[in-house]
Parts: C-alpha cells; sequence; structure tokens
C-alpha cells in the first residue's frame, strides 16, 4: 500500500470515534547495525509509563552519510486471521528531512517524530555527531479509529545505495478502550 492510500485510509477514517480510543503499547523496539564500521556508537531502549511507551536511543556514525533510503511496513496481526499490511513504502530519506515529499501524511510523520530528535536533521547526516531520539512515542491520534484490537510488526530499513545499513523493529499491541458517557 503507498502512503497515499494510507493517509487515505488514516483521514478517510477520521468520522470519530468519540467513545474510544487506541493504546499503543510497545513491546520491543530494536535497533540493529548492518554496517559494524559505520556506527561509532548507537543505543536503544523503551521505556513504559501508565498508557503509553516511549522509546529512546541515539546514533553516530564516522562518515558523513548524503543518501539514505528508508524501507518501511507495518502489519497488524490477529491470528488466526491472515496479518494484513497496512503499508509498505520506500522513500528517499533525504528528501523528507529536505522537505522534498509534498505528501500531507509523510510531513505530518516527519514532524511528529522530528521533535524528538535533538536536531532537524538534513543531509548529509553528519559525522560524530550524535543524534538523539528522546521518549519518542507513537501517536495514538494519528492512527485509523477503525483499526481493531491487534498486534503491530513496524519495519523499517536504511539503505545506502540499496547496501542495508542498520534495521530497526518495533512490536507492539494496540488496544482500544472505551468509554461510557
Ligand atoms: C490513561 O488513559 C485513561 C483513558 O484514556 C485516562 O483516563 C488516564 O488519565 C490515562 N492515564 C495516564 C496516566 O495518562
Ligand atoms: C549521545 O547522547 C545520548 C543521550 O544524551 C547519551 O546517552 C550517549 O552516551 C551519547 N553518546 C555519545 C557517544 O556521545
Amino acid at each position: 500500500m503507498s502512503f497515499h492510500k494510507l493517509s487515505l485510509l488514516v483521514f478517510g477514517l477520521l468520522a470519530n470515534c468519540f467513545l474510544c480510543a487506541h493504546v499503543v503499547h510497545v513491546d520491543r523496539f530494536v535497533f540493529t547495525v548492518d554496517v559494524q564500521d559505520l556506527f561509532v556508537s548507537q543505543s536503544a531502549f523503551l521505556e513504559q509509563e501508565y498508557n503509553r511507551s516511549y522509546f529512546s536511543g541515539h546514533i553516530m556514525i564516522n562518515r558523513p552519510i548524503n543518501e539514505l533510503t528508508l524501507l518501511s511496513s507495518m502489519d497488524i496481526l490477529r491470528p488466526p486471521r491472515p496479518e494484513m499490511r497496512l503499508y509498505n513504502v520506500k522513500l528517499n530519506f533525504c528528501s523528507i528531512f529536505n522537505n522534498g515529499y509534498k505528501n500531507k501524511f509523510i510531513k505530518m510523520m516527519y514532524n511528529n517524530y522530528a521533535d524528538f530528535l535533538n536536531t532537524k536533521p538534513k543531509c548529509p547526516l553528519k559525522a560524530n555527531y550524535n543524534y538523539t531520539l528522546t521518549r519518542a512515542y507513537i501517536d495514538e491520534a494519528l492512527l485509523p479509529d477503525l483499526l481493531p484490537e491487534c498486534t503491530y510488526r513496524m519495519k523499517m530499513a536504511f539503505q545506502h545505495k540499496s547496501k542495508l545499513l542498520a534495521h530497526m523493529q518495533v512490536d507492539g499491541r494496540l488496544l482500544v478502550k472505551h468509554f461510557r458517557p
């Protein structure tokens, strides 16, 4: 599914469900380095608090990177039903930073996560700079209201000229809480 279709899904389903809300729980957040000699230092960790899971971490690379491709997908699992793919995209990461995408959904996602970073990244990514993500969370307001309770798996792979540099995976649960007026 393209980001365009996903944004239609997200915005199309905002027929607001006033009496229910999603709680996004993250159970696992893993960042894996695939090119060892590029990373000077990196970390990734999760904090659980009340209704939210926060993920934090940092990366530091030893040479500038001026071309980066992001492959990302998100699947919803509700056994015994078949997995449902919410989206699967390939984006030019530098174009996201440099505001090259006109797509509202991409801008919204980017602005959402950029708030948790210590700097607005620009390409080329700098060598020996500590890019830090602090207490980022998945904003439940960005999810389509009609998503069912499920577990989800979100993957991101970072590539330079089709060479895999690093990848991450977030696994969690989406809970729907109903309120009685
Ligand atoms: C947790 O969520 C419930 C329902 O949305 C809300 O009433 C409560 O205040 C939240 N608690 C915290 C600590 O955010
Ligand atoms: C980068 O910043 C994070 C968060 O402040 C810190 O935990 C980490 O030690 C720093 N790493 C380096 C190599 O400076």
